[in-house]
């Protein structure tokens, strides 16, 4: 047939254009949430319960657990590779500057992990795993619920110089945090929304001890003070505050409050209110409960959507510890 300038045939040769393009780019399966209904239907109700338990038996592991989903995702992508240990070929992310002595919840993924393995064999990876144990943690303490997408698989590799180099660190000013999130495909917003998660939890006197010490402008004296009895200038690095001074044991939108009153613990919390460009996004979320749960929980989906391993690329573990 011949092909002239007609309508007829300039469509079609843009459809044969667009058709080569397409099948150009490379096949990225995708995640989802129904992953392991036919391969493993019982996954999630198995690691539900595991993770009832845990926080069942030691409230803070919720909070744990919702770090070591974010620790994992930081660093080349939510892949579990922050549950690897070091080998002799290998220097992985349990000894990072941010993780070590603080990153915590590897024994109830393993525990997790064997339960799923007992009905499932080699079916459901360790980075899938650590996602949902993090939703049913948050849910555990009365926090948000979100839809888990699955299908991640397991990285053959860890990095602690990539750790090193992708975790927010306690000192961090705005810009930094800011670039670190944007870096992942997060914005300002999600990085102040997923702070929020500082709503229950955990620090050691090391992380904020710098803070409560400098007499600086951007912190409430009395709360500097109060403080300063359990985190002693010189000595007990490891002694423990709450993030949220007000209710650490529930997910509420008071930590937001406490930024507003120049109380919050963390060097790197109180610069998210302290005259910047977060200022409007902590008023927002210190307003609003509900808007607060809402964008925590697309931010979360968002933030496990970081770079997966899919379809035939890494492995699924049988032991989250260590490769296959
Ligand atoms: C914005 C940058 C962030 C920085 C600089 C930061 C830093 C920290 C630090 C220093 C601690 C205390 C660790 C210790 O003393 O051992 C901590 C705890 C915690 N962080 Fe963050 N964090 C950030 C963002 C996030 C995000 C995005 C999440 C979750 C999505 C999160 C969840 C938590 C939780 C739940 C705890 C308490 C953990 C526990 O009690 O075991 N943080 N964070």
């Amino acid at each position: 047939m011949a092909c002239h300038l007609s309508s007829t045939c300039l469509v079609f040769s843009i459809l044969l254009l667009l058709l080569l393009s397409f099948s150009s780019l490379p096949c990225q399966a995708q995640l989802s949430s129904n992953f392991y209904d036919d391969t493993c239907p019982n996954a999630l109700s198995t690691i539900r319960s595991a993770i009832r338990k845990a926080v069942s038996r030691e409230r803070r592991m919720a909070a744990s657990l919702i770090r070591l989903h974010f620790h994992d995702c930081f660093v080349q992508g939510c892949d579990g590779s922050i549950l690897l240990d070091d080998t002799p070929s290998m220097t992985g992310e349990k000894f990072a500057r941010n993780n070590n002595q603080s990153v915590r919840g590897f024994q109830v993924i393993d525990d997790a992990k064997a339960q799923v393995e007992s009905i499932c064999p080699g079916i459901v990876s360790c980075a899938d795993i650590v996602a949902v144990a993090a939703r049913d943690a948050s849910v555990a303490v009365g926090g948000p619920s979100w839809r888990v997408k699955l299908g991640r698989r397991d990285s053959t590799s860890a990095s602690r110089s990539l750790a090193n180099a992708n975790l927010p660190s306690f000192t961090d000013s705005l810009e930094s945090l800011i670039s670190l999130f944007d870096r992942k495909g997060l914005s300002a917003r999600d990085m102040v929304v997923l702070s929020g998660s500082h709503t229950i939890g955990q620090a050691r006197c090391l992380t904020f001890r710098g803070r409560i010490y400098n007499n600086a402008s951007d912190i409430d004296a009395g709360f500097a003070s109060t403080r300063r009895r359990k985190c002693p200038a010189n000595n007990g690095d490891g002694n423990l505050a709450p993030l949220d001074l007000v209710t650490p044991n529930s997910f509420d939108n008071n930590y937001f409050k406490n930024l507003i009153q120049k109380k919050g613990l963390l060097q790197s919390d109180q610069v998210l209110f302290r005259g910047g460009s977060t200022d409007r996004i902590v008023n927002d979320y210190s307003r609003s409960s509900s808007v607060f749960s809402s964008d925590f929980a697309s931010a979360m989906v968002k933030m496990g959507d970081i770079d997966p391993l899919t379809g035939s690329q890494g492995e699924i573990r049988r032991l989250c510890n260590v490769l296959r």
